[in-house]
């Protein structure tokens, strides 16, 4: 007879940040040096998908990653967040007899991204929070986004996000057991569900250098990220607070552009340093320069992750405009990834993590 088969899909969606989070001050507990605030974006158009099972006949705890089978025992990062769910679990089985003991069983892990991974469009975060999620209620545990948001930052610091939809920060904490470093959400997607994003994908291939070990280096060799740190980043998470308070989206921009060129200018600073803009991503820039300047205020606001695609905020009542003119650079300008949804318009959203 074949065994039984437990099983549990999630989805989860990307985020990217407005202000970066890049420096572990604790690589074991994955803490980091400063607080971070981003926007979750919309499962309906960037997604993981995935699907976690368990059943007597599995041999070893396996992931499959866009198709590509890896074993979870020589991930650190994937067996942390295994082990904590699995111990939740074997907790509830001692608490209650008659639940089955799927804590003993194997278990394999199918996900999938619907968009380019390990490309600096935040594979990770949507990535190890379906993980998290997807063996969480595989496991039946009773979690809050707070609870899942601390094991899923384990995996990778913004997957912490992730778990939660519209504006979030992640408090980076005080204590040396990281537990107050975790994601809070700042406003409710509802509070202004007029924000958009434009993903423009100049190129899908993965990351030379990636986000974990670039920011490790960062963090060993910038005197330039030393004074982000302690003088820059708390007041600008408490002034990007305020602009998405007041719907003030002129500092909401300025505060996003400034954030992620300083983030770039620390990859510089990084020694050997680390170039993750390309001249496609420094040309988005100044169209987006000249898009504010055409029209007389800050109506977008580009950002760029770990890698060389750009990521656009903007206003619902400016999408014509912008949009057009994004459009029109992909189509006519070279080093735009060759595809009808280059770029792909994208609401903010709700999460989604009942
Ligand atoms: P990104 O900018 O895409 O977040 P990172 O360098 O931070 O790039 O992380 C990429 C890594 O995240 C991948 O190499 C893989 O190990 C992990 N990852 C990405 N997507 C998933 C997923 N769906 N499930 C589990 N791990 C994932
Ligand atoms: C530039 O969360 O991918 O996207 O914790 O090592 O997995 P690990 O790093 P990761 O770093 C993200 C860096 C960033 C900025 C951000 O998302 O805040
Ligand atoms: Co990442």
């Amino acid at each position: 007879m074949a065994e039984k088969v437990y099983q549990c899909t999630v989805s989860a969606p990307v985020n990217i940040a407005v202000i970066k989070y890049w420096g572990k001050r604790d690589v074991g507990l994955n803490l980091p040096t400063n607080s971070s605030l981003s926007v979750t974006l919309s499962q309906d158009d960037l997604r993981t998908v995935t699907t976690a099972s368990c059943s007597k006949s599995f041999e070893k705890d396996t992931l499959w990653l866009n198709g590509h089978v890896e074993d979870i025992s020589t991930s650190k990062r994937l067996s942390v967040c295994v082990e904590e769910l699995r111990s939740a679990r074997q907790g509830l089985e001692k608490e209650d007899d008659s639940l089955d003991k799927i804590s003993q069983l194997k278990l394999h892990v199918v996900s999938k991204n619907n968009f380019p991974t390990a490309a600096g469009l935040a594979s990770s975060a949507a990535g190890y929070a379906a993980f998290t999620e997807a063996v969480a209620r595989l496991y039946g545990l009773p979690w809050t986004p707070t609870q899942l948001s601390r094991i899923a930052r384990q995996g990778s610091g913004s997957a912490c996000r992730s778990l939660f939809g519209g504006y979030v920060a992640w408090e980076m904490g005080e204590l040396h057991s990281g537990a107050d470093s975790v994601a809070v959400q700042v406003e409710p997607v509802e509070h202004w569900p007029e924000m958009r994003v434009a993903i423009m994908v100049a190129s899908a291939a993965k990351k030379g250098v990636s986000s974990t070990s670039g920011m490790q280096s960062t963090v060993a060799s910038s005197t330039l990220f030393q004074k982000r740190v302690k003088n820059i980043v708390p007041e600008r998470m408490q002034a990007m607070k305020q602009a998405i308070r007041k719907h003030d989206f002129e500092t909401f921009a300025k505060l996003t552009m400034t954030d992620s060129n300083q983030f770039h200018a620390c990859c510089l600073d990084t020694f050997p340093p680390i170039f993750y803009l390309n001249d496609t991503s420094r040309a988005i820039i100044r169209v987006v320069e000249n898009i504010n300047a055409a029209a007389g205020k800050t109506v977008a606001a580009y950002t760029f992750d770990a890698g060389p695609n750009a990521v656009v905020y903007f206003l619902e009542e400016n999408s014509a405009y912008v949009l057009d003119t994004l459009y029109a650079v992909s189509r006519n300008a070279q080093g735009w990834e060759d595809s009808e949804r280059n770029p792909t318009s994208v609401k903010i959203d709700d999460v989604a993590s009942e």
